[in-house]
């Protein structure tokens, strides 16, 4: 524990009552809980970082399983702390550059210290419980190791801070050490690795090219490591080294010429190695180990940490992250019942909240590509996972933000030509959908039309932007775009056309995202008063219907449940999928991955979960699958016989849909049973990888008592998990709040379900949707719950959630 977090909580401890409670609003950050989702494939980041700061500085482990470095497993071996890292991903391990790892094996002296990767690493120390003894808070994050030093990290913008504590030294040979590792990162797949110790001033910097982690593309990336000393008053002094050298694999080479620069061409494993003189033969030595990452240079690198982090302060920096976080999370407040629950509700509010801002990260002035004075972020890792929730949860609280993001997003479609869509470290990955930047641009632009100049977005750019999507086919519509001409030409993507732009699969599930994506188009359209494309866009979006097959059943299965979303053909005959292909019950046991190579049409869900998957025109869906009762009976289908996957992205929004069906109390229910099964504050509490927040905003969203639609002005209502949640928009300065006036915990059987709503007091006409008006103007919106799951949306069917075949969606 730190000093800063030890005065936090002796802070704490010290009120009471009200003022424990104000402090607590306050502190949101002491509700966050980084450990979730940190092993069995949740793949979350629990290290030290800004809200989407590019200095990631985590803790890496062995584990085949550490995309975002950490395991919690205490069968994972610690082989260095890194200050790059993505946050919940698949692909293969990407960035966690450059690992500096605090070196005591070393029985004889320098030359003998064991300095790879394999070699050096050593257990964490576990606690009584047996789990291991690793402590993280927003912007902070400590452990302790076998070895006997203790590692405390934070984080700046582009620069990381460790707090390496050594004990006393046994001998002459114990004495501090720090391997500053060049190679081990990016799935060791380093090349051209460069090296450069000063012993004088004992700065190392480090640069090497690597593969990026979902994609063909290789990148360069620098790093500058500098050390200072704290005395016991955490008075920070300069240090330098006394000896210092360079190592490849395991044979270290002590070489003491000063400002020696050394140059190495290839190597598998390199880094360079330093020791330092104990501050005394008995007490602790507490080094502090400062890293600058640049993909631009390593004087950039260097640059970037005297900026970020000049006094090598750790508490004033991790004071400041955390405040940075608090202001973030702040903006969201829940007033708690007097439920035994209610304390890990808010746990995983927060903690859910938090995940959504990790990434996509702040590389802005690090893009090697060109040079723009615009934003430039980056880890977007994908926008297929975190279109559906985690920017619709951005624009509740975070605009300023997301208007950087989208600027980024903007400025990379005007020299790429294409929005990006997996970019991870600087480079362009593969897309496993369609252009799902196109909702993203399309939700920012939805509600914050009136503030783009404000907030620098240029609404013609951002249309031009969406326009190449639309209509312009890429050279390669596995890494970016679209393809876009068979698209328009069929209104669909015929599995028999052979195509050179990209890869003949997933043409469902593409062509399902990209009807998706032209309704977000056509949103912006009909904002910008451009009715002819708004037409043109509103009847592409319509599309969806060209896959839709009426006469496919689930063999096996009720032959009531009639109609899937299937492959076609050029001819315009449909191929059968089994509807249960990619699903959990599909005989072929199939996944559908994109490594899978599949000829499905079908990306990692089954037909039946994108059979679901129409936001723009639930209303038609409906209609096609037979109308409510059977549309009903096809989600209990679904649910119940273990085809909904949360695991997965494609079916998040199926909980909710029963909205649709005017039985807002089922979604109500079905959302429940999601967080109480699969949401926990666990180290496993997440299902799934946590896909850069997607499953955070995902679970957010459902505790909150809302499901969004991206791209237009309706949230989707149901019952919060708190007697109260409320939103602050710095933008509007404006605070909006739910409430749920007979709330009474969220047992089954207590009254949960919305059965009247109104609005700044006034009755408000539906129970199954809010509009945007009540963020943006801020209102108090207060719930009347029932016990009784059959209430409906409300007196008509303009109660009903809009649907572009009922009239369509409001853009004012
Ligand atoms: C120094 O101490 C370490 C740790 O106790 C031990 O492994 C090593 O053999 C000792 N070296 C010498 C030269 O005594
Ligand atoms: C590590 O050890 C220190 C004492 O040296 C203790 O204060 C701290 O709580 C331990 N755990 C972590 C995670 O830092
Ligand atoms: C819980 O709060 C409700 C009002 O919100 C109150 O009626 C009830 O008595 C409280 N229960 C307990 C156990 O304090
Ligand atoms: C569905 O089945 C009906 C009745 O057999 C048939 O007329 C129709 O052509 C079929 N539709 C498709 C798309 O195969
Ligand atoms: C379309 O093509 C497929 C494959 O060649 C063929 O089996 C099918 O009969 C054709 N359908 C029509 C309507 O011609
Ligand atoms: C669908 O079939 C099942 C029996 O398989 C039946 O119980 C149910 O009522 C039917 N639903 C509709 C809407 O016809
Ligand atoms: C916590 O969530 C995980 C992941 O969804 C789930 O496997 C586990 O059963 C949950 N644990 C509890 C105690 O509910
Ligand atoms: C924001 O609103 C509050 C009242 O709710 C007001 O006191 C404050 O001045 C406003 N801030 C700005 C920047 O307009
Ligand atoms: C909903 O609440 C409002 C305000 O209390 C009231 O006027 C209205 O009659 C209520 N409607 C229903 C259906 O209960
Ligand atoms: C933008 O301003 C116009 C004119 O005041 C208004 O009608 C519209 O609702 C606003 N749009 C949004 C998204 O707030």
């Amino acid at each position: 524990m730190s000093p800063s977090t030890k005065y936090w909580l002796a802070a704490l401890a010290a009120l009471t009552g009200a003022a424990q409670a104000q402090n607590a609003a306050n502190d949101p950050s002491s509700f966050v809980n980084l450990f979730i989702g940190v092993t069995n494939g949740g793949h979350v980041f629990p290290g030290a970082t800004l809200p989407h700061g590019m200095a990631k500085a985590g803790m890496d482990t062995d584990s085949p399983g550490a995309q975002a470095g950490y395991d919690a497993d205490p069968q994972f071996n610690v082989v260095g702390f890194s200050s790059l890292h993505d946050s919940g991903t698949g692909g293969g391990i990407s960035l966690s550059h450059f690992k500096i790892f605090p070196t005591l094996n070393c029985p004889n002296g320098f030359d003998s210290c064991l300095t790879s990767a394999n070699s050096r690493k050593v257990p964490r120390k576990l606690k009584s419980d047996g789990t291991v003894d690793d402590f993280a808070s927003p912007g902070y994050f400590s452990t302790n190791l076998t070895n006997g030093v203790r590692v405390e990290l934070t984080a700046a913008s582009r620069a990381s801070l460790q707090r390496h504590t050594f004990p006393a030294p046994n001998n002459a040979s114990q004495i501090p050490r720090i391997n500053v590792d060049v190679t081990n990162a990016a799935g060791g797949s380093a090349t051209t690795p460069l090296l450069g110790i000063n012993g004088k001033s004992g700065r190392v910097t480090a640069a090497a090219n690597f593969q990026a982690s979902f994609g063909p593309g290789r990148y360069n990336v620098f790093g500058c490591v500098e050390f200072a000393r704290e005395t016991s008053g955490r008075s920070v002094q300069p240090v330098a080294p006394i000896e210092w050298g360079v190592w490849q694999s395991n044979t270290p080479l002590v070489d003491l010429t000063d400002a020696k620069q050394i140059y190495l061409g290839f190597g598998s494993e390199v880094g360079g190695l330093l020791g330092f003189r104990p501050t005394s033969s008995k007490g602790e030595t507490v080094l502090l180990v400062r890293t600058g990452v640049s993909f631009i240079s390593t004087d950039q690198a260097c640059a970037n940490a005297a900026a970020d982090i000049p006094h090598f302060d750790f508490d004033g920096t991790a004071a400041a992250a955390r405040a940075s976080w608090n202001d973030l999370l702040g903006r969201v407040q829940v007033q708690l019942g007097n439920q035994t629950d209610q304390q890990d509700m808010r746990k995983l509010l927060y903690s859910s909240l938090y995940r959504t801002h990790i990434v996509p990260a702040d590389y802005s002035g690090e893009n090697p590509a060109w040079q723009s004075t615009e934003p430039y972020y980056d880890s977007f890792y994908c926008n297929w996972d975190t279109f559906r929730t985690l920017y619709p949860l951005m624009s509740l609280h975070d605009p300023e933000r997301f208007a950087l993001i989208v600027r980024g997003m903007i400025n990379i479609q005007q020299h790429e030509g294409w929005i990006p869509e997996c970019r991870g470290a600087t480079q362009q990955q593969y897309i496993q959908g369609g252009s799902d930047g196109d909702p993203i641009l399309g939700e920012f632009f939805v509600k914050y039309v009136n503030q783009s100049a404000k907030l620098g977005v240029n609404p013609a750019d951002l249309y031009n932007a969406l326009l190449a999507s639309a209509e312009n086919l890429p050279p390669d519509w596995n890494l970016m775009g679209r393809q876009a001409d068979v698209w328009k030409e069929f209104g669909y993507l015929p599995a028999d056309l052979v195509a050179p732009n990209g890869a003949p699969t997933k043409e469902v599930s593409r062509a399902l995202e990209y009807a998706f994506g032209d309704f977000a188009i056509s949103q912006v359209a009909k904002i910008l008063g451009n009715t002819a494309d708004a037409e043109k866009y509103v009847g592409r979006a319509g599309n969806f219907v060209n896959n839709w097959d009426p006469n496919v059943t689930v063999p096996g299965g009720p032959k009531n449940i009639t109609g899937m979303m299937q492959l076609r053909l050029l001819n315009g005959s449909f191929m059968f999928t089994d509807p249960r292909h990619c699903s959990v019950n599909d005989p072929t046991h199939s996944t559908c991955f994109l490594d899978a190579r599949n000829m499905d049409g079908f990306y990692e869900s089954s037909p039946l979960t994108y059979s679901q998957f129409v936001p723009q025109d639930m209303a038609k869906l409906v209609e096609l699958q037979g109308g409510p009762a059977a549309f009903i009976e096809r989600l209990n289908f679904i649910i119940d016989e273990g085809y909904f996957d949360v695991t997965d992205e494609p079916g998040q929004q199926i909980p909710f849909m029963y909205h649709y069906a005017d039985r807002p109390g089922l979604s109500t229910a079905r959302s429940r049973a999601v967080i109480s099964e699969f949401f926990n504050l666990t180290i496993d509490g997440l299902p799934g990888n946590d896909d850069s927040g997607a499953m955070g905003s995902y679970a957010f969203f459902y505790l909150a008592g809302l499901y969004p639609v991206p791209a237009t002005r309706q949230y989707l209502l149901a019952s919060p998990f708190f007697p109260e949640i409320s939103f602050f928009n710095p933008v509007f300065n404006t605070t909006a709040t739910i409430r749920a006036t007979n709330f009474a915990g969220n047992d089954v059987g207590a009254p949960v379900f919305v059965q009247n709503v109104t609005i700044n007091g006034e009755p408000w006409h539906s129970n199954c949707f809010l509009e945007w008006d009540v963020f943006e103007s801020g209102a108090t919106v207060e719930l009347t719950l029932t016990e009784d799951d059959a209430v409906a949306c409300g007196a008509d069917d303009s109660a009903l959630p809009p649907s572009l075949s009922t009239g369509g969606f409001d853009v004012v």
